[in-house]
């Protein structure tokens, strides 16, 4: 398998802080590798270390098959990068933001225009590409600042944490964005905070935690090491939660969650399941609700880390869209 990027053990200090203490990555060509971590987990100092931005104190990686400390020219030409704060040029327009890149880059000046305008479309931006940036919404400029990552038409594209601060549908749209770059065969490397997005979008996850891969896998294994599904039972009647949290408990033999109105427990056997109805039903209980899932993200990890990624610290990013 022929991997697009390939780091090991990276290291990265700032006095006692490490950001980065020993990281392995492997992402194979045209996958999606989604970086999953709380607030300084250290997301930010590995996608700077391989778009070349940043020196390893220790550790190797290889960008396209070039080294991101000795060949960082050669990597360049092949990466694109959205940092996590937008980096647009605020007095400019969109299409002069994106033809100033496609120049830079080396573009004629008509190639250059004519990929902003490519792009500019591909983002929904065609009419609001004559306007200042500074007058774009916190979506807008994500979206610019994504295209203008891609001016250069990248094999390799790092996008840290794409969606914060995003409306959920702006969110969405972006997601389909990011299915269409995979659908041409780039390599992602995105940095989330949010479960779901890695789940939608990640053939392969690492959790970061601390500066270490904490875990790794596809979303369906991180979801297996929790070796359990989820039971969600939301009675119909609130005054008959405590009833279905003890049918939970007896047959489960966990003590289940009872917030947000409904009974919540880990699930080791499915088959006990229909056990558990037919508890109920003698009972009289009438389930608004009922669902068997798998774990989500959330819970692998909580399982793994023993705290939820928003523990750590609240996340502070709106101030970068202000
Ligand atoms: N230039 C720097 N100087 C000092 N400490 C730094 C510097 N850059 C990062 N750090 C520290 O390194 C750790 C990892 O930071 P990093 O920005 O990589 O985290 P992150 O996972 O991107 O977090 P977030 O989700 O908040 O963006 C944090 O403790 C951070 O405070
Ligand atoms: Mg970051």
């Amino acid at each position: 398998m022929t991997y697009a990027i390939q780091a090991e053990g990276l290291v990265k200090r700032y006095g006692e802080t490490r950001a980065l203490d020993g990281v392995d990555l492997l992402v194979p060509q045209g996958r999606l590798l989604g970086v999953l971590g709380p607030n300084g987990a250290g997301k930010t100092t590995a996608v700077r270390i391989l778009a070349t931005l940043l020196r390893p104190d220790a550790g190797t990686a290889l960008v396209g098959g070039y080294d991101v400390t000795s060949q960082a020219h050669q990597v360049r030409s092949l990466i694109g990068l959205t940092g996590q704060y937008a980096a647009v040029d605020e007095m400019l327009t969109g299409v002069e933001n994106l033809v100033m890149i496609g120049r830079l880059l080396g573009m004629t000046r008509a190639d250059s225009r004519a990929r902003a305008g490519e792009l500019l479309e591909r983002f929904d931006l065609s009419d609001a590409g004559g306007r200042a940036a500074k007058t774009y919404s916190g979506g807008m400029r994500r979206r610019l600042d994504l295209a203008a990552s891609l001016v250069g038409r990248p094999q390799v594209l790092f996008l840290d944490e794409p969606t914060t601060g995003l409306d959920p549908r702006s969110r969405t749209d972006l997601w389909s964005v990011v299915r269409g770059l995979m659908a041409d065969g780039v390599t992602v490397l995105l940095t989330t905070q949010y479960l779901e997005e890695a789940d939608q979008l990640a053939d392969d996850i690492v959790v970061f935690d601390h500066g270490r891969v904490i875990a790794f896998g596809t979303s369906d294994q991180l979801k297996a090491t929790t070796g359990a599904q989820v039971l969600e039972v939301r009675p119909s009647q609130a005054e008959h939660l405590d009833l279905v949290g003890k049918v939970l408990a007896d047959v489960l033999g966990e003590i289940p969650d009872l917030s947000g109105g409904r009974a919540t427990a880990s699930v080791h056997d499915p088959a006990t399941v229909p056990a558990i109805v037919r508890r109920l039903d003698e009972q009289g209980v009438i389930a608004s609700e009922l669902a068997l899932r798998k774990s989500s993200l959330d819970e692998v990890f909580l399982a793994i880390t023993g705290h939820l990624p928003e523990d750590e610290e609240t996340p502070d990013k709106e101030e970068a869209f202000a």
